[in-house]
């Protein structure tokens, strides 16, 4: 189902004040780069980012600031998502800093909804260039060590990570091997290669790269990339206010519990480190890359190399 989304050029006052929701995290989340003041590195490109909402809580998910930078750098993007209400705070922003962004409602588990989002990006534009899959869950959608894990959670966690993505990679590559050109970026984790409790979101997340790798290898002919980012500890919503929720504790002893745990500064990574990776990856800047698994963890993997 469409949702509205314009060019608004005339909005570039405004781009700069919309770093968070939250004044709290805002010096720590703001990005200050918009439209005019960057390389344009995604000049005229259609991007579809899935999972364009964010969780609740304080500051900036990896999918909202991925949106919000490929829109800076002149992408037009189809920001989808199964919580459409989110999805239109993430256009409002974008547009707000003179991005061209539209929301799509999308569940990514309903393969039907990811065939009508690759035909709304195509019926608005005519091509896609960039898909990027940014969904994942594990606490949320029921994951647990495998003494205490049911079918019902492995069924949902792995159609939310891993089906969804095949399938949404499904309608999009007949497009990008037609135009011979394309971009895919999935979000996977460090979880995938160092030690995870709760093993779908660990099962599913290892599944993502060898995927990723398969259709790297089988689009590469076509001209067509696909790339895989492992985020480490990140301050996003869903990873630590959600982790405050399930286990009662306060939100700032989660974070610093997770703070303490990384090598690079003793801090962790931001919404804005995934979305600079993914547009690196997503430019031409990146044209000879492609089947490549890139940690942004602040050094977490380093440990076991
Ligand atoms: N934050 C971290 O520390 C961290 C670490 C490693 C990997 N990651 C990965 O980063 C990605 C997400 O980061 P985020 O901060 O943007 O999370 P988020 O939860 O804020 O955003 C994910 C979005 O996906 C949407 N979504 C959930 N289920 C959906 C469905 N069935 N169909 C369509 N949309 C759906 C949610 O509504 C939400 O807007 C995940 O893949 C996660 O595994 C995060």
């Amino acid at each position: 189902m469409y949702h509205s989304g314009a060019i608004n050029r005339n909005r570039i006052a405004q781009r700069n004040t919309l770093t968070s929701f939250s004044p709290s995290s805002a010096r720590k989340l703001e990005h200050p780069q918009a439209i005019g003041e960057t390389g344009m590195r995604l000049k005229d490109k259609i991007a579809i980012v899935v999972g364009a909402g964010q969780s609740p809580g304080e500051g900036m998910g990896n999918g909202r600031a991925t949106v919000l930078r490929f829109a800076e750098e002149g992408a037009k993007v189809l920001a989808v998502d199964n919580n459409i209400r989110s999805a239109e705070e993430t256009v409002a922003m974008a547009q707000a800093r003179g991005g061209e962004c539209a929301a799509f409602e999308a569940d990514v588990c309903n393969e039907k909804t990811l065939a009508a989002m690759a035909d709304a990006a195509r019926r608005r534009w005519g091509r896609i260039d960039i898909l990027h899959y940014n969904v994942g869950v594990s606490i949320a959608g029921g994951d647990a060590p495998l003494d205490e894990i049911t079918e019902a959670a492995f069924d949902r966690i792995a159609a939310i990570n891993l089906r969804g993505a095949i399938m949404a990679c499904k309608h999009v590559l007949p497009t990008m091997r037609a135009q011979r050109s394309g971009v895919i970026t999935m979000i996977s984790s460090v979880a995938a290669w160092e030690q995870y409790p709760n093993v779908v979101y660990k099962a599913t997340k290892a599944g993502m790269i060898a995927f990723t790798q398969q259709i790297a290898i089988q689009n590469a002919e076509f001209g067509v990339r696909a790339n895989v980012i492992l985020p480490g500890l990140m301050d996003t919503p869903m990873a630590v206010d959600t982790r405050a929720r399930a286990s009662g504790k306060p939100r700032a002893e989660v974070a610093a519990a997770r703070n303490a745990r990384v090598p690079l500064r003793h801090r962790m990574g931001t919404a804005w480190d995934v979305a600079n990776a993914a547009l690196f990856l997503a430019s031409d800047e990146a044209d000879f890359i492609t089947g490549v698994a890139l940690p942004v963890d602040g050094g977490a993997l380093v440990h076991i190399n």
